[in-house]
């Protein structure tokens, strides 16, 4: 039953006339409406308004009556004294008309005289709703399979419906759709966070209208924002007398994006002052590079200088290369903490040091930026570091970005952007805004953000501290040491990742017994608790006609999502499988995730090419599409399309 909304007050007042018994003896100076002595009907007055209603001097109540308005209903609140036999609770809502000529109360019980269906149908805004066939459709079904959307009427997909659907119809068939997704826990290719607790959980469900781009609203909100900057800039070992300067983003690309765009913005004032051409940028990167760094180049228009990686450099950005490709035009190098394709840490202290070297050569100081997507919430906890210096201990690191989502232990949403001082981020790229009745600085890339991901962050930070942090990573690093020996172990497979194997020690040999003896992170080689892995020779040779791919989709079957993609350019011809060991992928999750990729190869073992076909399709990758194979040569030069037109690998 709901009081109808009237377009104009003074017009159309709908009165409602609420009696509430008083007894004699009391003194009534305010009635409490509150929803308990309401609530055995309470869609009877959803426009009350509730909590205290002062009444003007009732003194002892006899008979009284007050108006009270809303912006669209007048209320008559008449307080009178029990009728003589009848003995009913202090107050009590007995009597409802919209009529304000009826206004008079009469003291009886509303169960007995209020049909709520007639109401409903006499309370309707237009005689139309009379003759609709949907008149009855609030009460028309029980459950969402009981309707009539179980079987007749489908939900529209592609266009907006004309009319909607009840609400627990629709959530009960999306929820049946998304059932057909993965599952978020087994999900293994991902390094965003599938796991919060509870109380984190609430915070964001208590804070999740609140928009991060509403400084001014949301002050209480903001100086968390403020405290997370704080807490990584520390973390990440901002200097003294350095004003450290950073901003929540959308996730580590977003971040990425105002890292190279500072960069860029700063090399192109320098040029311009000197009165040299900037109309040739260039950044460096490895071709591990996770794709949101490739997007900085071709977005923001820098000419991207993608340097191969190979065994010899780890997978990774190789320093050599490095050096051999800088110049005057290079803006910055984006070195990774570590390769989303192998969880390497890049050498971060190794390239400083020669971009050091080279600006004692040339006078010219090429910047770095970190990206530490994953890294830089794991490297500052655990006892292995980065392997080597990484942060803003080094000078030439003037920016590095982190998303929170990841191993910041976030739910989607979340990155983070610091600059070691202010004056990296060039005034060129700070808007202030005179917005909602505050002035704010605005420099990134999106304007209205989430901000409860801000709200959790900043629980994360300070529930679990430095050392909640520090046991989470060094776990979830001893699972993936853990995991990869498993693997190692069966002699079907061999890791190219290598946080399992002695400090210094990177390569696979056959045979040789696995390092177990450690006792922290810092006693194995620095990265990130990622499992990249692959066939050993000997299996291959055994087995030529098995795929990795076939190990994905099997696994998947069994619900895992693990990737299988080759490695980066130059290194192509290596098909590795990845698992990204979380905070979720316990010990004993650990133990069926062994017990099942065992199983699943062994039945791969079992099986011939023909039996295998189904799952081990042959590879369709984008590159493969846009290759001259199969055309006659006359031909060939037409269907390649390098890099630079817009084919590009990447993964993530
Ligand atoms: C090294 C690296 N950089 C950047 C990104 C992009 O991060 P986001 O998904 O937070 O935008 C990723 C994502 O996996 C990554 O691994």
């Amino acid at each position: 039953m709901r009081v109808r909304r009237v377009p104009d007050v003074k017009h159309h007042v709908n009165w409602l006339t609420i009696c509430v018994w008083a007894r004699n003896s009391q003194r009534f100076d305010q009635i409490k409406l509150l929803q308990a002595s309401l609530s055995f009907y309470p869609s009877l007055v959803p426009q009350i308004p509730r909590g205290c209603i002062p009444l003007r001097d009732c003194g002892r109540i006899r008979h009284c009556q007050q108006r009270i308005t809303s912006p669209t209903c007048v209320y008559l609140l008449t307080v009178s004294p029990p009728p003589p036999d009848e003995n009913p609770p202090s107050s009590r809502v007995s009597y409802l008309s919209n009529d304000s000529t009826k206004a008079t109360p009469y003291i009886m019980s509303l169960s007995r005289h209020v049909d709520p269906d007639e109401l409903i149908k006499s309370l309707h805004d237009h005689p139309i709703h009379k003759a609709s066939q949907n008149k009855d459709r609030f009460t028309s079904h029980i459950t969402p399979y009981s309707s009539r959307y179980a079987s007749s009427t489908e939900l529209s997909k592609y266009q907006i419906p004309h009319d909607g659907a009840p609400a627990e119809v629709v959530h009960q068939l999306l929820k049946d759709e998304l059932d057909l997704d993965g599952r978020p826990q087994l999900n293994l290719a991902s390094f965003v966070g599938t796991y919060m607790e509870k109380e984190a959980e609430q915070l964001m469900v208590e804070n999740l209208s609140k928009n991060l781009s509403d400084a001014d609203e949301y002050p209480a909100m903001m100086d968390m924002h403020g405290r997370c900057v704080s807490i990584l800039a520390h973390l990440w070992g901002v200097q003294k007398g350095e004003k450290a300067i950073g901003s929540a983003t959308t996730g580590s690309s977003e971040a990425i994006h105002l890292g190279g765009l500072a960069m860029k913005r700063r090399w192109q004032e320098k040029r311009m002052k000197e009165g040299k051409d900037t109309s040739k940028p260039n950044i460096v990167m490895g071709s591990n590079a996770q794709v949101a760094l490739e997007k900085f180049a071709r977005y923001f228009e820098v000419e991207a200088r993608i340097l191969p990686v190979s065994a010899k450099s780890n997978y990774r950005l190789d320093p050599d290369l490095v050096k051999e490709n800088i110049d005057e035009n290079t803006i910055g190098i984006f070195v990774i903490l570590g390769s989303t394709y192998t969880g390497h840490y890049e050498p971060v202290e190794e390239i400083s040091n020669i971009l050091d070297e080279y600006e004692k050569k040339t006078g010219v100081d090429i910047p770095i930026h970190v990206d530490g997507a994953s890294g830089a919430f794991i490297a500052p906890f655990t006892h292995a570091k980065a392997g080597q210096k990484w942060n803003f201990e080094l000078p030439r690191v003037k920016s590095i970005n982190v998303s929170g989502h990841k191993f910041g232990l976030v739910y989607a949403g979340v990155g983070w952007i610091i600059w070691r001082d202010e004056s990296y981020l060039p005034k060129h790229l700070v808007f202030e805004l005179h917005y909602l009745g505050g002035t704010e600085e605005s420099y990134t890339l999106n304007f209205s953000r989430p901000g409860a991901q801000i709200i959790a962050q900043y629980y994360n930070l300070i529930h679990l501290g430095f050392t909640g942090y520090q046991s989470i990573m060094e776990n979830t690093l001893a699972n993936a040491r853990l995991f990869s020996r498993a693997l190692e172990h069966t002699g079907w497979y061999r890791c190219i990742s290598d946080i399992h194997r002695k400090k210094g020690d990177h390569t696979y040999e056959e045979g040789k017994a696995p390092y177990d003896s450690g006792e922290t992170s810092a006693d194995y080689n620095a990265g990130l608790p990622v499992v990249a892995f692959t066939f050993t020779d000997e299996f291959r040779k055994q087995y030529p006609h098995l795929k990795e791919d076939a190990v994905q989709n099997l696994m998947r079957a069994k619900q895992y999502i693990i990737p299988s993609y080759p490695l980066p350019p130059n290194e192509e011809k290596t098909q590795i499988l990845r698992v990204v060991v979380r905070e979720t992928l316990s010990l004993d999750m650990i133990d069926r995730l062994v017990t099942d990729l065992c199983n699943v190869t062994e039945s791969m073992m079992n099986s011939d090419a023909v039996d295998l076909a189904a799952w081990q399709p042959a590879p369709r990758s984008v590159e493969k599409q846009h290759t001259s194979a199969g055309l006659p040569s006359h031909k060939k030069h037409e269907s390649r399309r390098p890099m630079k037109e817009g084919v590009h690998r990447s993964v993530c």
